[in-house]
């Protein structure tokens, strides 16, 4: 273990590279990272680092945008095929038909998608400034892709807006049932139950706080609550019960877990920092389309 971590600095230092990753990844991985986070800041830092190269522990979506923001670095994936399904849930055509069913229409795009769908939307959202994002938008008319669960959260708090909804989902959110939140509850009374928007609106119902993986966190760290219920993944707890030693932390299931994101490892990252492999690569009319609502987010959620 020792020897793969005094490799890896080494590599960083002679490459200059910096580490990014999502708190998903395997503990090892946050541990090692110059920056961890939500999509939102793994967003906004990959612009703001002075490094040439940036190896991306987390899905093909952050990798991407990471690119399309700052196409002079080289970003690379520890495993290429970490994807997160749900980017692959919405199609070009379904939104071409709906921009021409509604006039005043905004087509609002959760930052898990492809590059290819962020050509043909109006603005990217994450879990973290979709409600202060979608608050914005002059249309009245919200086509929200690809995910429903977080398109019905931002509409249940947006009654003025007109939604029409998409059918993609997280499985790993999805599939947190509520009689397993109250399960947990009735097992744990007094635990507080924060919930990410990828979850059904029965889940979300039952929550004390809804919102991004760092918003979980910020949530937990200065609650005076001791006992929390955690509906997302279980990644998360490295840094819940890093920043929170004495406080507990009980997740609803079993299968709280993206494989996707539990593809990377720290083998991989050295051998994609010594082999400069998977790259990620997007075309320029992609990059020159898709930047524009990846920077309209920047922007509107400032
Ligand atoms: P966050 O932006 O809240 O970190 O969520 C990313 C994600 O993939 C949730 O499943
Ligand atoms: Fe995608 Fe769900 Fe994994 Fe997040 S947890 S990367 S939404 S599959």
């Amino acid at each position: 273990m020792e020897e793969i971590l005094l490799k890896i600095n080494e590599l960083k230092k002679q490459k200059n590279a910096v580490i990014l990753a999502h708190y998903y990844v395997n503990d090892e991985l946050q541990e090692i990272a110059d920056y961890v986070g939500d999509s939102y800041y793994l967003s906004k830092i990959a612009v703001t680092v002075p490094q040439d190269v940036i190896i991306f522990c987390g899905v093909t979506f952050m990798g991407e945008s990471a690119k399309i923001l700052n196409p002079e670095k080289s970003v690379i994936m520890p495993d290429a095929n970490a994807d997160c399904p749900m980017a692959h849930m919405a199609s070009v055509e379904k939104i071409k038909a709906v921009k021409e069913q509604y006039q005043d229409l905004a087509v609002v795009c959760y930052i898990n998608s492809t590059a290819e769908i962020k050509k043909y939307v109006d603005v990217c959202v994450t879990s973290s400034n979709a409600l202060k994002i979608v608050q914005a938008l002059p249309q009245k008319n919200i086509y929200f892709v690809p995910d429903e669960n977080l398109g019905r959260y931002i509409a249940s708090k947006l009654p003025e807006k007109n939604f029409i909804f998409n059918n993609g989902y997280c499985h790993v959110h999805d599939e947190i049932m509520i009689d397993e939140v109250e399960d947990a509850l009735r097992a744990h009374p007094g635990a507080k139950v924060l919930v990410h928007p990828e979850c059904t609106m029965a889940v979300i119902a039952a929550a004390d706080y809804v919102g991004s993986t760092s918003g979980i966190i910020d949530y937990a760290t200065t609650s005076e609550a001791e006992e929390f219920i955690i509906c997302t993944e279980i990644g998360i707890l490295y840094q819940l019960k890093k920043n929170n030693p004495s406080k507990k932390f009980y997740c609803v299931n079993k299968n709280q877990i993206c494989p996707n994101m539990k593809k990377i490892n720290l083998a991989k990252v050295l051998y994609a920092l010594e082999n400069g492999i998977n790259q990620v690569e997007v075309d320029l009319e992609t990059r020159e389309k898709a930047i524009l609502s990846l920077e309209k987010m920047l922007e509107l959620a400032k």
